[in-house]
């Protein structure tokens, strides 16, 4: 038997994306976003609540990064996202994370984080909160990739659980795209 459950959006996996800024000082901050995702090849859609310190950044730069929260740095991702740098201005001290300039966007790198995509503001609707972000490079660590391409297994992305509050690694792969579906044609 079937039931009906009150509205939510627990599509899985969620990913746990961390959004990386400059302040107008250049002091970086980073918050963890789990509600968002792919918009298209080459944009990402992301809700994020207008009073976070995150958001007065992009106001500000315009340009941010969204890095992938990973196995290794759960307890950090959790972090950045239970302090806002408007009570605690150098909040990123205690992730030990550090930080390089991004190639192409005037925002932070964690070194930490090896899949970073840098962004531009594309839009934000006050009304439901939702960032375009339009990527413009993906910034790669070296020791994700196998052949030259991006390894998930060598990355780990966590993903959110919103039904418990538990952060969960991807797991293995079950099938292959537009090729399984191919043999019921
Ligand atoms: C698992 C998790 C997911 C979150 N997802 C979002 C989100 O999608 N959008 C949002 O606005 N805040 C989200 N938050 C809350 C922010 O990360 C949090 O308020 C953070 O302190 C904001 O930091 P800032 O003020 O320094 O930008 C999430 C927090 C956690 C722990």
């Amino acid at each position: 038997m079937r039931q009906s459950m009150k509205a939510k959006s627990c599509i899985y996996p969620q990913p746990v994306l961390i959004i990386g800024t400059y302040d107008e000082h250049g002091v970086a901050d980073a918050m963890n976003a789990a509600w968002g995702g792919v918009a298209d090849f080459d944009k990402l859609i992301i809700c994020v609540d207008h009073s976070h310190k995150t958001m007065k950044n992009i106001f500000l730069k315009k340009e941010f990064t969204v890095s992938m929260g990973i196995r290794k740095e759960v307890v950090a991702c959790d972090y950045v996202g239970v302090v806002s740098a408007n009570d605690v201005p150098n909040k990123l001290k205690k992730t030990g994370w550090h930080v390089l300039k991004a190639e192409k966007v005037d925002a932070p790198v964690f070194e930490e984080l090896p899949l970073t995509f840098e962004c531009t503001l594309m839009s934000y609707d006050e009304e439901t909160e939702l960032m375009m972000c339009q990527i413009v490079n993906v910034n790669v660590d070296d020791s994700i990739l196998t052949d030259g391409k991006i390894d998930v297994s060598k990355l780990e992305p966590i993903t959110y659980d919103s039904v418990y509050h538990k952060y969960r690694v991807l797991g293995d792969v079950v099938g292959n795209a537009f090729k399984d579906g191919l043999q019921l044609k």
